[in-house]
C-alpha cells in the first residue's frame, strides 16, 4: 500500500493533503463505520460530573463493568474480559497463541493479521471470494489443520457478509478437532437484522472466543471500550497478558449505563431499517456492484481496476463525502470503496453524487 493511504478509516487529513484539498474541506465521513445518531445525548453531562474518576488509578476490584456486561449478555462474569476497545481483545489473542499459527479469513480487517505478526504468529489466508464473498465452508474446514488459532469477522469488515451460523458451528466443530481456538469478532453483530450474536455457542465451546466493542455501536471510538468473551481459562490467559490500566476509569464508569440505554438502542434500530436494506438497494439500481451487507456499510465496486475505484474516490472527496479506500485488504487491493450507512440526508447527498458519477 502506498504511504499516503491511511490504514484505517476516518482519517480525514493525510487524504485531503493527498488530493490537494484545503485542511478545512467540509468533509462527511463515510469512511468510518459508527453510528450516526453521535454518542448518547446524556454522555456530556455524565463526562462533566465524571472528573473525580480521573484523579484516581482506575481500580483493578471493581468489577462492576465486567458484570453489567455479564447480565446484558447472559454469561458468567468469568466469561468477560474488558478490553481497551475491540483493538486490545484482538491483541491479548494474539497474545495468547504468540508463536503458533493462525488462519485469517480474508479480505477483513487488517489487524488480525497485524497483531498475529506482532506476537510471532505465522499467518497464513483464506479468501472469500468476490463478488459476493461467500465463504467455501470445505476450504476453510481443511485450512484449520495445524492452525493454532483462526479469525473470523461476522459480519466482516469490509464486504457487510454474513458467514451462516451454521457454518460457524461446523467450523467450530471441526475446531475443536483440530486444537484450534476460533475467534469471531462482532465488533458489528449489533447492527445485524436478526440476533446474530453467537454468545449462546459459549457453553458448549472451551475453544471458542467472542470480540466486542461498544465504539462501533455508540460512535465512541475515542473512548475505547470492547471486551473478549470466552471460556474462563481464555479469559483468565488473556487477562493475564492485559497491561494494568488498561481500559480507564471513564470507559469503565460508562459500560453498565450505555448497555442501559434501551431508548439509544431502539433509536438506532429505527436509523437501520430505514436505510437498509434501502441504501445498498438505491446504489446498486445505479448500476454499481454492491454486495449484499448485514453491516453498516457495504462495499461499491466490483469488475474494475484499482484506477477507477480511485478516480471516484476523488470525485466524491471533492464534493465533501469521504469513502474508504481498500488499499491494503487483499483480495480488494484498492479495486472497491467502502462506504458508511449514515443517516437519511448524508445518505442522499451520496446517492446524488454517486448518481452524477454514472452520468458523466
Ligand atoms: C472488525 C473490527 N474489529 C475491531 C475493531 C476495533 O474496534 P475498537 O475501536 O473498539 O478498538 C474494528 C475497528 O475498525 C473493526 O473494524
Amino acid at each position: 500500500m502506498s504511504p499516503d493511504w491511511p490504514a484505517h478509516g476516518g482519517r480525514i487529513a493525510p487524504l485531503l493533503a493527498r488530493y490537494g484539498l484545503p485542511a478545512d474541506h467540509p468533509v462527511i465521513d463515510f469512511s468510518a463505520n459508527l453510528n450516526p445518531l453521535g454518542p448518547p445525548a446524556w454522555l456530556a453531562e455524565w463526562l462533566a460530573g465524571a472528573g473525580d474518576a480521573l484523579a484516581r488509578y482506575p481500580d483493578p476490584d471493581d468489577d462492576r463493568a465486567r458484570r453489567a456486561i455479564a447480565t446484558h449478555d447472559g454469561v458468567a462474569p468469568e466469561r468477560v474480559l474488558v478490553t481497551n476497545g475491540g483493538i486490545e481483545a484482538i491483541y491479548l489473542t494474539a497474545a495468547l497463541h504468540a508463536g503458533g499459527r493462525a488462519l485469517v479469513i480474508e479480505p477483513t480487517f487488517s489487524e488480525y493479521a497485524l497483531a498475529c505478526r506482532q506476537h510471532g504468529l505465522t499467518v497464513s489466508r483464506l479468501a472469500l471470494e468476490g463478488p459476493a464473498f461467500r465463504l467455501d465452508l470445505d476450504a476453510a474446514e481443511a485450512a484449520l489443520a495445524g492452525v493454532d488459532v483462526a479469525f473470523l469477522c461476522r459480519p466482516n469488515n469490509p464486504t457487510g457478509t454474513l458467514v451462516p451460523r451454521a457454518d460457524v458451528e461446523r467450523l467450530l466443530a471441526r475446531a475443536g478437532e483440530t486444537g484450534t481456538t476460533l475467534v469471531v469478532d462482532e465488533a458489528f453483530v449489533d447492527f445485524t437484522d436478526g440476533d446474530e450474536r453467537l454468545t449462546p455457542l459459549l457453553a458448549g465451546a472451551p475453544n471458542l472466543l467472542l470480540l466486542r466493542s461498544l465504539t462501533k455501536l455508540f460512535d465512541l471510538p475515542g473512548l475505547r471500550i470492547g471486551y473478549l468473551l470466552g471460556a474462563p481459562a481464555l479469559v483468565r490467559g488473556a487477562r493475564a497478558r492485559q497491561m494494568p490500566w488498561s481500559v480507564n476509569a471513564l470507559a469503565l464508569g460508562l459500560v453498565a449505563r450505555l448497555l442501559a440505554d434501551a431508548d439509544y438502542l431502539a433509536r438506532t434500530r429505527d436509523w437501520l431499517v430505514g436505510q437498509r436494506p434501502a441504501m445498498p438497494e438505491a446504489v446498486r439500481e445505479l448500476g454499481y456492484g454492491v454486495p449484499a451487507t448485514q453491516a453498516n456499510y457495504f462495499l461499491l465496486g466490483g469488475g474494475w481496476q484499482a484506477q477507477e475505484a480511485e478516480a471516484l474516490f476523488a470525485f466524491l472527496l471533492r464534493r465533501g463525502l469521504l469513502a474508504r479506500h481498500t488499499h491494503g485488504f487483499p483480495g480488494l487491493d484498492g479495486r472497491w470503496l467502502r462506504l458508511a450507512l449514515r443517516d437519511g440526508p448524508d445518505n442522499a447527498r451520496l446517492l446524488a453524487a454517486l448518481a452524477e458519477w454514472r452520468r458523466r
